[in-house]
């Protein structure tokens, strides 16, 4: 919306960040799913609500209130999060990335309201309006409204239309062209989501993320990395063996931020989230914010959280979880193939973990929520995620996002037949 507009409508003076701000791209998704009656959407990112731990929970919140003591967790909590749950997250970092148990420090670790606020308070202390977010192409669609509402520019890094791949030389070349424009010193951060990402379901090998940190070090540009690790643990055969950023030699010189999240392994609801930093200042400005935001987040959330990890429970769950996902994108999965979509020209990788299908349509088809395509899927009753939504610059038209977490295997194989139908209708 137009600065003019905002203020033409308001008495109210707001300030550049207030007016800069537009509606997030999911609320649009939201009203288009309330609105149209029957609908079955495969927009909204959302976690399979049956297999949520219920009884898990219940016996956790039982014991947590049973322990002897003063009931510390319905009081605040500290801004940084519960140092028994930091010590439970640096194990697990330890864990997936093959250390030894104390590789990683607790006192690095931030407890945060979800990931997602990590995502924000990082940023925040990072760039102002002008500066520059390298993402991947495609990121994550609600990081481009963070970037965004802070008037920050995103700039994909190259990389292969088809397999998404990081193109090396593509990227070194936009690194010497944006040195020469003297845009370099613009660019504050890279954000990656190595891990089953949201949307394309990639997970790049140790080569790929070292060669991305070599093509930086080259151009001078030791710069903040975010990884984003939402779906680390969502794998559903076996666990991703590439370590992450903070345990990889090319990072080594690097600033780094690791998020994770206890929200798509455990309970989605609980909204317990966290950071990982390698850098001491960063943290301590993120920590600053936070206290600013929340001075920390829910305290009886991260207990249970906590209980889970400690008592194995967060690892059992996962274990529940795993297959489930795996059955859910085969029923999409299969739903699709079997109603004919590769046939009309369509295509997509089968993911080995995560909760998205990224698929491509043929030709020059556009998928945006203003094409006649978008339209028929509403008239047949299906909602995606239009995939150009999820490029920070010059976004491709024809990808779609299909999550598969939150629809039951019956409804997702009925939500193919009505995306093939669309397809098909717009191909005769
Ligand atoms: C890639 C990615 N990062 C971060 C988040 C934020 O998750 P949460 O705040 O639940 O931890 C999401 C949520 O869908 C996501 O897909």
């Amino acid at each position: 919306m137009a600065t003019e507009r905002v203020e033409a409508m308001s008495a109210v003076s707001f300030s550049k960040r207030g007016r800069r701000l537009a509606p997030p791209e999911i609320a649009r998704l939201m009203d288009l799913a309330l609105e149209t009656p029957g609908l079955l959407s495969l927009a909204a990112g959302f976690t399979d609500t049956e297999s949520l731990p219920v009884d898990s929970f219940a016996e956790i919140v039982r014991r947590v209130t049973r322990r002897d003591g003063p009931p510390e967790y319905l009081q605040y909590g500290s801004n940084q999060g519960r140092s028994g749950l930091r010590e439970a997250i640096a194990e697990r970092l330890a864990q997936y990335d093959g250390g030894t148990p104390d590789a990683f420090d607790p006192d690095r670790a931030v407890v945060t309201n979800g990931s997602q606020q990590a995502l924000q308070l990082a940023s925040d202390v990072l760039c102002d309006a002008g500066d520059i977010v390298l993402v991947e192409r495609p990121t994550y669609f609600v990081y481009l409204d963070v970037l965004r509402g802070l008037g920050v520019e995103p700039r994909s890094i190259p990389s292969d239309p088809e397999s998404g791949r990081l193109d090396p030389e593509a990227f070194a070349r936009m690194l010497t062209e944006m040195r020469d424009a003297g845009d370099h010193r613009r660019i504050k951060a890279l954000y990656l989501i190595s891990y089953f990402s949201n949307p394309a379901s990639r997970s790049p090998e140790v080569d790929e993320k070292e060669e991305l940190a070599s093509v930086l070090q080259e151009a001078g540009l030791t710069i903040p990395v975010i990884e984003d690790a939402a779906y680390r643990e969502l794998y559903y055969e076996s666990a991703p063996a590439a370590s992450s950023i903070l345990s990889l030699e090319g990072f080594a010189k690097f600033p780094k931020l690791y998020l994770g999240t206890c929200t798509k392994p455990f309970a989605t609801g609980l909204k317990v989230g966290y950071g990982y930093c390698s850098d001491e200042e960063w943290l301590r400005r993120i920590l600053y914010l936070k206290g600013a935001h929340d001075f920390g987040t829910a305290n009886l959330n991260q207990a249970v959280v906590e209980e889970a990890l400690v008592s194995g429970a967060f690892e059992r769950h996962l274990e529940t979880i795993r297959p489930i996902y795996h059955r859910k994108m085969r029923a999409l999965n299969e739903g699709l193939v079997e109603s004919g979509l590769r046939e009309l020209g369509w295509s997509w990788t089968v993911p080995a973990g995560g909760m998205y299908l990224w698929l491509r349509a043929p030709g020059e088809m556009e998928t945006g929520f203003d094409s006649e395509f978008c339209r028929t899927c509403l008239e047949k009753g299906v909602l995606y995620v239009p995939g150009e939504l999820c490029y920070g610059d010059r976004p491709e038209r024809s990808f779609v996002r299909l999550s598969f977490g939150v629809l039951s295997e019956e409804s997702l194989r009925e939500a193919a037949q009505r995306f093939a139908e669309a397809a098909r209708s717009l191909a005769a």
